[in-house]
């Protein structure tokens, strides 16, 4: 079956009688460490607030996200996951017509489609490491596009596209009358090269934010968008109310205060990247990607007998959970992509990839 997304651990586990707890998830790209300490704590003791309607302006969490960042109140909004801006911003907007770089998530295109927006595509290729040629896309731009999304780091393939290079595109995007959406879900790892300072000089700019992946929450669905004020009031004035429940955003304010784990998050990802790229590119037949993120792009080159929907197949029979990639635009069947998960689990996930290849 097709997917277009990871972390599908009850569909697997009905499947194949796998006890969902023996599932190791490297589909979706969630913290290996887990929430913060202390969530199901805060959980517990905040669960009567859950009687009256969530705070419709999320006011602890946009402060705790204004200090974050030192960006003002104004310039941010929060919403059910990063998700639901990608239905508001062209429900809001109205573009006509979008160009997206791909291989991309494919909630832009959804969430375009529904407003009848018509899409095109930047496709960026493995040989040329799946970088965007910065030039061709300026090129690309004078056709007249009414929006375009980026997302930095890129997922699937975790390459960084530097902040200068992006301001170059943001900039020529502004002259051509352009929103650019930028797609900074995996930017955490990387947090310097953010484009998100750059609202205060470009009109045209809309930054997506996600905590549901650095901040180990999915399912507490927590986002945020970071655009000039007036672009922030336009989507505020449209979105529906009450999307981002008591709950989530309770303990999403309490994390961003958590420095430990943040810093944590970050020294261990990065440690633990390092020997999963390794150990994936010793395989026979394994080429990886750098990424800048919390996952791994990895190449089958034709000695693999398995093309990527089977490897994904036959490690699922196993509780091994990975992201086939061919769901993604232009990247055909010899691609998938792993998280970056605790030590042990990358061990048992490089094991049972030798053996299944075999
Ligand atoms: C590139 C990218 N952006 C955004 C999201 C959505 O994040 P959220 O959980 O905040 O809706 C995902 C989820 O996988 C993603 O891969």
């Amino acid at each position: 079956m097709k997917r277009d997304h990871g972390g599908n651990v009850s569909e697997i586990s009905r499947r194949y009688g796998i006890d969902e707890n023996k599932i190791i998830d490297f589909s979706a790209n969630i913290n290996p460490l887990g929430y913060p300490p202390g969530v199901k704590e805060t959980v517990i003791k905040e669960f009567d607030s859950i009687l009256n309607y969530p705070d419709i302006d999320s006011f602890d969490l946009v402060s705790g996200l204004s200090k974050y960042h030192d960006i003002d109140r104004d310039y941010i909004l929060v919403g059910n996951g990063s998700t639901e801006f990608m239905y508001w911003i062209p429900i809001v907007f109205k573009p006509r017509s979008a160009l997206i770089v791909t291989p991309a998530f494919s909630e832009y295109e959804k969430g375009l489609k529904i407003s009848g927006t018509e899409v095109s595509y930047f496709q960026t290729d493995g040989e040329n490491g799946f970088s965007v040629d910065i030039d061709r896309f300026c090129k690309r731009l004078k056709d007249g596009f009414d929006i375009l999304y980026f997302c930095n780091p890129a997922n699937p393939t975790g390459v960084l596209t530097p902040k200068d290079e992006l301001c170059r595109i943001i900039a020529y995007a502004e002259e051509t009358g352009t929103l650019a959406v930028i797609d900074e879900a995996f930017i955490d790892f990387v947090e310097e090269e953010s484009v998100m300072k750059a609202i205060f000089r470009f009109s045209n700019l809309i930054v997506l934010r996600s905590m549901t992946k650095f901040f180990g929450i999915p399912g507490l669905r927590v986002g945020y968008v970071m655009a000039s004020s007036s672009c922030i009031a336009k989507i505020r004035e449209n979105k529906s109310p009450w999307t981002v429940n008591s709950l989530g955003q309770r303990v999403a304010a309490d994390a961003l205060s958590d420095r430990n784990y943040i810093r944590d998050t970050r020294q261990y990802i990065i440690a633990e990247r390092e020997f999963l790229r390794n150990a994936l590119n010793e395989i026979p037949g394994f080429k990886t990607y750098k990424s800048a993120a919390n996952f791994i792009l990895v190449f089958m080159n034709s000695r693999v007998a398995l093309n990527s929907t089977e490897l994904r197949d036959r490690l699922a029979q196993e509780g091994i959970l990975i992201r086939d990639c061919s769901t993604f635009q232009g990247m055909g069947d010899r691609y998938f992509r792993v998280a970056v998960k605790k030590h042990e689990q990358s061990i048992i996930l490089i094991k049972k990839l030798r053996e299944v290849i075999k």
